[in-house]
């Protein structure tokens, strides 16, 4: 008998997870951009504000130069005294200097190795410098157009802490952006494992509440079909025992018995699994229930079976319900063996727990089942109610215990229960 329960929920979670992080990587992008873009504009405007402010400063020199040199060398000296002129000078077009800031600079002559070619191209142009004391600058060379004509040489040399300061503060922008998007992150991770909890733990809920539900519905369903099947099976040896031997019906009224029994067998087996149980906890000694169970379930097994038990070690458990677990596992292994086998049953102490396996030869399990082998209704026998192993995890888990079934490296397959062991005396 398999049933299979159909998945109607599509992975939530994972779909919740691609859009978060989605949305967190998208709105990343979208301000490490902005702020990019930001901090070039920024550099952008500084460089151009340094470029007009020596532009016109240089055309303000030139107008008072055409005055002639002489009347306009104070007027000169007044518009380069401006706070943001570090030092200026006018020189030839030989480069003796004519003007600067520094009178006793007058006189001496420039020494750029580019200065013929430069004059030679007649462009304007500016570049970052740094001044003797380290600090930052901005060189700017026009070319001057004084009367008649004659060119001269006009060097600006102008503070940048002004213009920097504009692209220090879009600098500092990336600190403010980095630890926003730290923040966002963080808050995202935390905000998807809550979610990620939140869905799970509901998602236990609902399980149980539907087990619950399936628990009572079957209880109900169980104890009619009960009484149903004591009247039919009743009837059934009434009529037998009137019939005689010879009757060919003795073998029609067998049959319809053996059915009564078979179903009778399963519907206890439901009402035995749904219903709710009560535990009666006692340290329980292993190995008279391993021979009691082995006794029940493998005798007149051809197999070989190996017990193995560390004397005075007990378990805290109901004996009555250890030993449904122990039954339906032994009874699993020799199904599982065939008609030959190794069948080990060990119990030792590994730290606060005994644990019990139960182990065999057999073929071990496919990786397709290994998750759902625990599942009520599952079984891969003709004959089988697939109630066995989720009964025993019921009860297990009742007894606080955890019990587990998986393949053996060596082959076959191991059925492991995890009981709390039980004080010395
Ligand atoms: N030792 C084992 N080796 C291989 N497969 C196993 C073993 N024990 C359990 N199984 C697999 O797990 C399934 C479920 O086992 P479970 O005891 O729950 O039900 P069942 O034995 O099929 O029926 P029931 O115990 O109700 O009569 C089995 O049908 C079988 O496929
Ligand atoms: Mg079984």
């Amino acid at each position: 008998m398999r049933i299979e329960v159909a998945k109607l929920r599509p992975s939530l979670p994972g779909v919740l997870r691609g859009v978060l992080f989605t949305f967190l990587l998208l709105s990343s992008a979208a301000v490490l951009y902005a702020t990019g873009l930001n901090a070039r504009t920024a550099k952008t405007l500084a460089e151009s504000s340094l470029e007009s402010t020596a532009l016109a400063l240089s055309t303000s020199t030139e107008s008072a130069l055409r005055a002639g040199w002489n009347q306009a060398e104070g007027e000169i000296r007044d518009i380069l005294s401006d706070r943001v002129v570090a030092y200026a000078l006018i020189a030839g077009k030989d480069g003796t200097v004519l003007f600067h800031s520094n009178a006793e600079l007058v006189g001496t002559k420039l020494q750029d190795a580019g200065l013929a070619d430069w004059l030679r191209s007649g462009k304007t142009y500016g570049r970052r410098v740094s001044l003797g004391t380290g600090l930052p600058a901005y060189e700017f060379n026009y070319l001057l157009h004084g009367p008649g004509g004659k060119i001269e040489i006009l060097r600006l040399v102008l503070h940048t802490t002004q213009a920097d300061r504009i692209i220090s503060d879009a600098r500092k922008m990336w600190w403010t952006v980095g630890a926003v998007l730290l923040l966002l992150w963080a808050v995202g991770v935390v905000l998807e494992r809550v979610l990620t909890r939140h869905l799970r733990l509901q998602a236990e809920v609902d399980r149980r509440e539907r087990l619950a539900l399936i628990g009572q519905m079957t209880a109900t369903l169980a104890h009619e079909i009960r009484n149903a099947l004591g009247s039919i099976k009743g009837y059934t040896q009434w009529v037998d025992e009137k019939v005689e031997e010879a009757d060919p019906r003795k073998n029609a009224l067998a049959i319809v018995l053996q059915g009564t029994e078979r179903i009778e067998s399963l519907v206890n087996d439901l009402l035995l699994f749904s219903r709710e149980e009560s535990y009666s906890v006692e340290p329980v000694d292993p190995t008279p229930l391993f021979k009691e169970t082995v006794a029940e379930a493998a005798s007149g097994w051809a197999g070989e079976v190996e017990m193995e038990t560390v004397p005075g070690t007990r378990a805290m458990a109901d004996p009555d319900k250890l030993r449904r677990i122990l039954l339906n596992g032994v009874r699993n292994a020799v199904q599982a063996m065939g008609e030959r086998g190794v069948l080990k049953i060990t119990a030792r102490p590994e730290g606060l727990r005994l644990v019990i396996r139960i182990e065999d030869t057999g073929p071990g399990i496919p990786a397709v089942e290994l998750p759902r082998l625990f599942t009520p209704f599952h079984t891969t026998k003709t004959d089988g109610t697939g109630l066995g192993l989720a009964y025993s995890k019921k009860v297990t888990e009742g007894m606080k215990g955890v019990i587990g079934l998986s393949n053996r490296e060596e082959g076959g397959a191991v059925l492991a229960i995890h009981l709390p062991i039980a004080g010395e005396g």
